[in-house]
């Protein structure tokens, strides 16, 4: 029996506060025209202080889920892609397992900062079609807002925060992603990075003081990168899939700049109607961009089943990639009892979480302080 993996759920979350380029304008020397001319983008959204990019991915991952027949305990993988993940450890992937109550699940971060939603999607596909996994879920998460250095009109002017999801289901009807393509060059990766935080540069008073926590990038380097791979990728990943670049129906590109993705569209041949836009509200997401657009590309009636479209994106690292998919789901009616078991399920499982700290603490100070009189070196007496 061959196995095919199939988009089946889909769902995005932006924060409520809206950023317009004349509220940035207030902070730094720049224009709403100068902004709109040169990127596309008007306004992005702003992550509230209560909120993070574990539970912006919660939230688009229920949606997500809410438009298939699953569970959360149905999920036996949950990947997020982010660049911005809530820590270095644990894994965001992990938070959002124990929020949405998915206890079947395996969870991880991908680290491929922009392409990383595809990445995860195509590192997913390959998992399901091969029978390891029957359900997966492909989270990408981004609050890029807590790593701008608001004083760097280069940069402060393109970012957003947002995220969306794909549940992705084993079936023998064929279709869904049909192939997929991913490439790196770390020669690059001075061009886009947050120098500090990790091992190499760790967290100092004077990192800090340096704003080296903070999104540093050549942008003309970047944007000479995305116009050159944004086509390239297109074009292998629909070969590979035994497809015509002329006859998709739909690119849904990474949204970092409207201008990057009108040159794609010029070195496909394509006019850019081809190709979803909505980065003039959002501006670059990163890893969320491409499930967020998905998302709004359904909503607006551009999707339809049996369409193919490809997925591309390009980002730190650098990295770039794409996916072919045949779209085979069509909007289901969910019933809303289902919708609102899933909600008291996850209720339970945060309480069932909180239990399980206690426990945890109780087992602590019952097992830790015996296994302390049991331990050979520490039940010696004044040793030294
Ligand atoms: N407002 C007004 N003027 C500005 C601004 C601004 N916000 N930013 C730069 N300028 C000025 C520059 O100082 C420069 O002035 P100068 O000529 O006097 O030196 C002039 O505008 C032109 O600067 P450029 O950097 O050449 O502007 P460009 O047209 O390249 O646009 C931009 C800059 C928008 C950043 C563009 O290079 C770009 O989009 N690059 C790609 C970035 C990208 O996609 N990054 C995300 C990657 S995905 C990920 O992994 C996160």
């Amino acid at each position: 029996m061959t196995r095919y993996a199939h988009v089946t759920g889909w769902g995005m979350y932006v924060p409520e506060r809206v950023m317009t380029n004349d509220d940035i304008a207030a902070i730094v020397d720049t224009s709403d025209e100068w902004i709109v001319s040169r990127t596309g983008i008007s306004e992005r959204r702003i992550a509230a202080k209560d909120e993070s990019t574990s539970s912006l991915a919660t939230r688009a991952a229920f949606r997500a889920l809410d438009k298939t027949d699953l569970h959360p305990h149905d999920i036996d993988l949950i990947i997020v892609a982010s660049a911005t993940p809530d820590h270095l450890f644990p894994a965001t992937a992990c938070l959002v397992q124990d929020q949405l109550g998915a206890v079947n699940a395996g969870a991880f971060d991908l680290s491929a900062a922009c392409s990383g939603f595809i990445f995860g999607v195509n590192m997913a596909a390959q998992g399901i079609r091969t029978g390891a996994y029957d359900n997966a879920l492909i989270i990408g998460s981004e609050t890029l807002s807590r790593f701008i250095d608001w004083e760097d009109r280069g940069t402060c002017i393109l970012f957003g925060d947002g995220a969306g999801a794909f549940v992705l289901q084993a079936s023998e009807q064929p279709g869904g992603i049909l192939s997929g393509v991913m490439r790196s060059d770390g020669s690059g990766g001075n061009l886009l990075a947050i120098p500090a935080g990790g091992s190499r540069m760790p967290a100092t008073l004077e990192t800090v003081d340096k704003k080296q926590h903070s999104i540093k990038m050549n942008g003309r380097e970047v944007f000479r990168f995305a116009t050159k791979v944004m086509a390239e990728a297109t074009r292998e990943v629909t070969a590979k899939a035994g497809l015509e670049v002329d006859k998709l129906d739909l690119i849904i590109p990474h949204q970092a700049n409207r201008r990057i993705i009108e040159a794609a569209a010029r070195g496909l041949s394509l006019p850019v109607e081809k190709f979803m836009i909505n980065l003039d509200r959002y501006g670059n997401t990163s890893s969320a961009s491409i499930p967020i657009a998905v998302t709004e590309a359904i909503e607006g009636g551009r999707i339809e089943p049996g369409d193919n479209l490809v997925l591309v994106g390009f980002g730190a690292g650098l990295t770039w990639g794409a996916v072919a998919l045949q779209w085979v789901a069509a909007e289901k009616e969910v019933p809303s009892v289902r919708i609102q078991q899933r909600r008291a399920r996850a209720v339970l499982s945060h309480v069932r979480s909180w239990l399980r700290r206690i426990l945890r603490r109780i087992e602590g100070l019952i097992f830790g302080a015996r296994a302390e009189g049991d331990h050979p070196e520490r039940s010696r007496p004044n040793r030294r």
